[in-house]
């Protein structure tokens, strides 16, 4: 059966520029989603391989088939991308280059019965791989009203995580997207409800965040690459909300600044050091006209950074 899988690859421009220099090699796409972003890479570079990786069985079928013309160079697996250590020795290859583009596709977005969204009626699941047991029903209807709220703070920057959290466990069962919805909207004060977006968006984020458990595996797969990268091979990415900036943010920068503890104005000799440097001190943000042609880049945020040699650390 074809699948409708529909996402425009965000920031398309910044991530080509930031591979374009670092010629052939293995490149990770440890989100490859509807393969956007690895096919216009592939075809930057005709010695490039592409390793994509997707926890979402669909996005793995999809681009594997958007891929084929490209099959001798690019390979797809279903996984997490915190597996990403183990899959690039596999390979046997030095490391190129990393991109992750995190979060949500728009295909997963999309699809009303998935209920990632709040705009279709469908049962609370949001699940990006089928096969694991967590879903946002348990989340909605058996998580305590303390940790509602919190993950509702944390994955969201909800300001109303305690109204919202005690409307879900005052209206449980709660059992469709439809009716989370309406809890939300029903939770937050009457000015929320008449600002543009649908009161409910960030507690969609929150608890698929939670159901995916997205926040946790980037610490390690960011680690792992920045571990394996060869000298001058590089890593972008792309992150939708605070919560996933904050995480890219302090694992560069703390790559970067090596941790030495040493005074600045003196040579390190505490024996740590920068591993990679930053492409770019500040986060980058799509442009306008790029937002006006696809809203969903609105929150997207890009970091990168480049290997440093060994010797030089
Ligand atoms: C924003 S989409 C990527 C879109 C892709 N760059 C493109 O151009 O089509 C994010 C994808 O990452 C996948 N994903 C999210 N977290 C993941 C994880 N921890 N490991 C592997 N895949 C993940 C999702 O299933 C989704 O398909």
């Amino acid at each position: 059966m074809p699948v409708d899988f529909e996402h425009a690859p965000v920031m398309l421009q910044e991530v080509l520029e930031t591979f374009e220099t670092i010629g052939g090699g293995l490149l990770v796409d440890a989100t490859v989603g509807g393969a956007g972003h690895s096919l216009a890479l592939l075809e930057q570079q005709v010695d490039r391989q592409i390793l994509g990786i997707d926890r979402d069985e669909t996005a793995v079928m999809v681009a594997r088939e958007r891929l084929e013309k490209y099959s001798n160079r690019a390979k797809v697996v279903h996984a997490t991308f915190d597996q990403i250590g183990a899959l690039v020795d596999d390979s046997q290859q030095p490391l190129a280059g990393a991109i992750f583009d995190l979060g949500v596709s728009s295909y997963q977005l999309d699809t009303a019965g998935r209920g990632f969204s709040h705009r279709f009626d469908a049962p609370l699941d949001m699940r990006m791989n089928s096969k694991q047991d967590l879903n946002a029903d348990i989340v909605v209807n058996t998580y305590e009203e303390k940790e509602l709220r919190w993950l509702l703070r944390r994955n969201a920057d909800e300001k109303h995580s305690s109204r919202i959290a005690a409307g879900i466990v005052n209206a449980r069962p709660v059992r469709t997207t439809r009716e989370l919805a309406d809890v939300v909207r029903d939770s937050v004060p009457a000015a929320v409800r008449r600002l543009g977006r649908h009161p409910a968006m960030r507690t969609f984020q929150a608890i698929r965040i939670e159901v995916n458990d997205e926040l946790s595996l980037i610490e390690p797969a960011i680690r792992s690459v920045i571990e394996r990268l060869q000298t001058g091979g590089r890593i972008a990415v792309l992150s939708y909300h605070s919560g996933e900036d904050r995480i890219v943010k302090h694992l560069l920068r703390e790559a970067a600044d090596g941790l030495c503890h040493c005074p600045s104005s003196l040579p390190c000799v505490c024996g740590a050091g920068p591993t990679v440097r930053l492409l770019k001190r500040k986060v980058r943000r799509p442009t306008e006209s790029e937002i006006a042609h696809n809203p969903r880049a609105t929150s997207a945020r890009f970091r990168s950074a480049e290997r440093l040699p060994a010797g030089e650390l």
